[in-house]
């Protein structure tokens, strides 16, 4: 991959920053320490997040990528920045949960724990000023963002990515409770996963630790105010690291 020179701010997130680069089909990702909860109601600085998200994320997307699911992830650059194919992302967060937990359980009677067989796949409306909210069938419908041929693919993809990375965090004594994805169309229109993988979009659970609180190794320790935040993030980034080959680098 040939060098670029940064360009303009394309898109500040909660998380990230995207910005264009000088070649039309690279865009340049910033992984942020900022963390939030609760649509940003719940706001801190966490040292060392961006980077270990970044780094967690580049071995995930190019896990999936050996697994055949197309992302749109390319490189990593910085410690703390990779490059990816600019894509138009679709304004749905897919949820696929493998055991019971989080807003299931409060707004469905399921015990938190309960396994999920066949994983819930749950469709939400990606924006902040609507409070992301569940999707129904008609509604996903009416807001025309999908048709129906694309919503089949994108919950393929969705599926494909839980069975690929379910077995290889367990691989790594990891239990992927649940966690969000979002996907976006590349130039010439094909679905690709996008955004993060990383313990801000997945619940993990430590199989080392039984206990229930303990065992939490992702972003609801920020959430549910456990501590050890960066401490949960950084054995996560360990194990994977352990797991997968160092990924590529663009310079
Ligand atoms: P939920 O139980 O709060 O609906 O969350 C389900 C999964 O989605 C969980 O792994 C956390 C992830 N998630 C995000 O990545 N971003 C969000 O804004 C929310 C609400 C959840
Ligand atoms: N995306 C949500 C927010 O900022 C955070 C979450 O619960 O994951 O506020």
């Amino acid at each position: 991959m040939t060098a670029y020179t940064l360009g303009s701010l394309l898109y500040e997130g909660k998380a990230k920053r995207v910005f264009q680069t000088d070649q039309a089909d690279l865009v340049a990702v910033e992984y942020k320490d900022d963390a939030t909860a609760f649509n940003a109601l719940k706001k801190a600085q966490l040292a060392g997040k961006g980077l270990m998200n970044c780094q967690i994320s580049a071995r995930l997307f190019e896990l999936l990528e050996r697994e055949g699911i197309a992302t749109h992830y390319l490189a990593l650059q910085e410690p703390n920045w990779m490059v990816v194919k600019p894509v138009k992302i679709v304004p749905v967060e897919v949820v696929v949960r493998n055991i019971a937990f989080g807003s299931l359980c409060k707004q469905m009677p399921i015990d938190p724990g309960t396994p999920l067989d066949p994983p819930l796949l749950d469709l939400y409306y990606k924006d902040d000023a609507y409070g992301d909210p569940l999707l129904t069938e008609a509604r996903l419908q009416r807001l025309g963002v999908l048709t129906p041929e694309q919503r089949q693919e994108l919950e393929r993809l969705a599926m494909a990515v839980n069975n690929a990375l379910r077995s290889f965090f367990a691989g790594i004594d990891l239990e992927l409770v649940d966690f969000k994805i979002e996907l976006g169309f590349d130039a010439a229109g094909q679905l690709l996963v996008a955004d993060e993988i990383s313990p801000d979009t997945c619940r993990l659970w430590d199989r080392r630790i039984s206990d229930a609180q303990d065992r939490i190794l992702d972003k609801d320790r920020f959430r549910q105010d456990l501590g050890g935040v960066v401490e949960a993030y950084g054995e996560v980034l360990k194990r994977v690291q352990q797991a997968c080959p160092t990924p590529r680098t663009s310079k």
